[in-house]
């Protein structure tokens, strides 16, 4: 009887604990293959190698930064993976590695939200705790390498997957292997945090290209590059963006428009960085095809992550790249920190291999924010009069821009906290943060549903008090312009 007990109570608290995300399914496919699935790129009608060239090995080291090219293969870690492919059958003399008999675990457990269980002792347990080669975990990678034909059935292309310690590590790889101090790169106007931060110490040249409702405008990204190819002016090798969600301003570049883009790679002889973090995080009717998914030349270096959707902490990510630039990358991590780390790979492997409960996992964690979403922009409508923004198509942000105040930056760090509100300033985003922003990046992710529309409120009153303000500074304009 007791023991009935504690299994009711047990099974009681599982669906307790997973009710914040499993109760709020929205009508979305159900069907693993939709959920694991973009739409097609209709390859046959762009055939992008009738007019541009491939790009071979060689081609590569046009793009390589100085510093990338002194890099050279690191020689124990060429042991590693002898180690991984033939050491087996060797007594060997030759690996730094620590002997497994020291470590000080025999057994872990994680138990899934949905009941499923990670074990890891003995043999496997001792592999999840060693050194690694540095491109990753090769069953992992195996995984990857099938996850990335099936979801994005990219053309044919000597292509390979390296794993990275979270996205923003590939990032930071990408600017290190492809930019020399003073270059010129391709950003949107607006961009992640963390690549502006990896860019500043190599002093670019960034040129921003405006978005409206539907992302990067690729005719102005292509008068640009006219207006500098005129000009003689030093070209760009490399454009990053975020094609689905973009984080600050929410938008999905469309199918039509990445083609566009991605021709424009080819003409004008860039290479693209795709960060798609929130990919799965896609709250329209459409999914894009990835840019990876149009590489018929080997022009994109396709960034995942799971921290968006799975967790963050783990640090998982993986970078889908032509070979050559797989290998020099993989020199960068070999000097860096010698591989990511083994146990989240072997987490990650097993995560991604049950492909219908990853599938599941997503569905939710989708329809989760999909509802917060919802109910910040629910609780927004009453801002009309103060602000304007897009409800976003994909990912974890709104993006506002505040009428009558021309700069939010000490709205955000006094009159804001003063009223017990955090916000994130849209300098943020800005290449040039030191520069004035009417932009303000909300985000629903973590906030109580029941403190949206208390936030929302303080919000209204912090924007009309920074409104008053501006106006209490006018007149001494008018005075001295008049
Ligand atoms: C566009 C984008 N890229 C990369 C990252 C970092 O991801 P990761 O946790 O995988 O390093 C973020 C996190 O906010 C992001 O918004």
């Amino acid at each position: 009887m007791l023991s009935c007990i504690k299994i009711n109570v047990e099974f009681l608290k599982k669906v307790l604990d997973s009710r914040p995300i499993y109760s709020l399914l929205r009508n979305y496919s159900h069907n693993v293959e939709d959920i694991l699935h973009l739409d097609g790129n209709g390859e046959e009608n762009y055939n992008f190698k009738e007019k541009y060239r491939v790009l071979d090995e060689k081609d590569y080291a046009r793009f390589f930064s100085k510093r990338s090219l002194k890099r050279e293969p690191a020689l124990t870690r060429a042991l590693t993976s002898m180690v991984y492919k033939i050491g087996k059958q060797m007594i060997s003399l030759a690996e730094g590695m620590p002997n497994e008999g020291i470590f000080p675990f025999d057994r872990m457990q994680m138990t899934m939200k949905n009941g499923n269980k990670l074990v890891l002792e003995e043999n496997e347990l001792a592999m999840a705790l060693q050194y690694l080669p540095s491109q990753g975990l090769p069953s992992l990678l195996k995984l990857l390498r099938e996850f990335q034909e099936d979801l994005h059935r990219p053309p044919s292309l000597d292509r390979d997957v390296l794993i990275t310690n979270g996205a923003q590590h590939g990032i930071y790889q990408c600017i290190d292997m492809l930019v020399d101090p003073g270059d010129p790169v391709i950003t949107t106007e607006y961009t992640f945090t963390g690549y502006n931060s990896a860019l500043r110490p190599y002093d670019p040249e960034v040129l921003r290209i405006p978005e409206d409702e539907d992302g990067l405008i690729p005719e102005t990204l292509e008068s640009v590059l006219e207006e500098r190819l005129s000009r003689g002016l030093k070209m760009p090798r490399v454009l990053y963006l975020i094609p689905t969600g973009n984080n600050p301003t929410g938008t999905i570049i469309p199918a039509a428009r990445r083609r566009k883009i991605y021709e424009l790679a080819c003409r004008y002889d860039f290479l693209i960085i795709e960060d798609d973090p929130y990919a799965f995080l896609n709250y329209s009717n459409v999914k894009p095809p990835s840019f990876l998914s149009m590489d018929q030349c080997g022009r994109v270096i396709r960034l995942d992550s799971v921290s968006k959707v799975v967790c963050a902490g783990l640090r998982g990510a993986w970078m889908t790249a032509p070979a050559p630039f797989i290998e020099r990358a993989e020199r960068h991590s070999q000097a860096e920190l010698l591989h990511p780390c083994t146990l989240s790979q072997v987490i990650i492997q097993r995560l991604l291999s049950e492909r219908s409960d990853l599938a599941a996992h997503i569905h939710s964690a989708r329809s989760f924010y999909e509802q917060r979403c919802g109910a910040l922009g629910d609780a927004l409508r009453g801002l009309s009069h103060l602000a304007q923004w897009s409800r976003p198509k994909a990912g974890l942000f709104y993006w506002l821009r505040l009428q009558g105040v021309s700069d939010v930056y000490n709205m955000t760090f006094r009159t804001a906290l003063e009223h017990g509100l955090m916000l994130c300033p849209g300098q943020a985003f800005q290449y040039d943060h030191s520069g004035p922003s009417q932009h303000l990046r909300l985000t629903f992710t973590r906030i109580k549903l029941e403190d949206i529309d208390t936030a929302v409120r303080r919000l209204a009153d912090v924007i009309d008090i920074e409104q008053k303000l501006e106006l209490e500074r006018l007149p001494q304009r008018w005075a001295t312009e008049r």
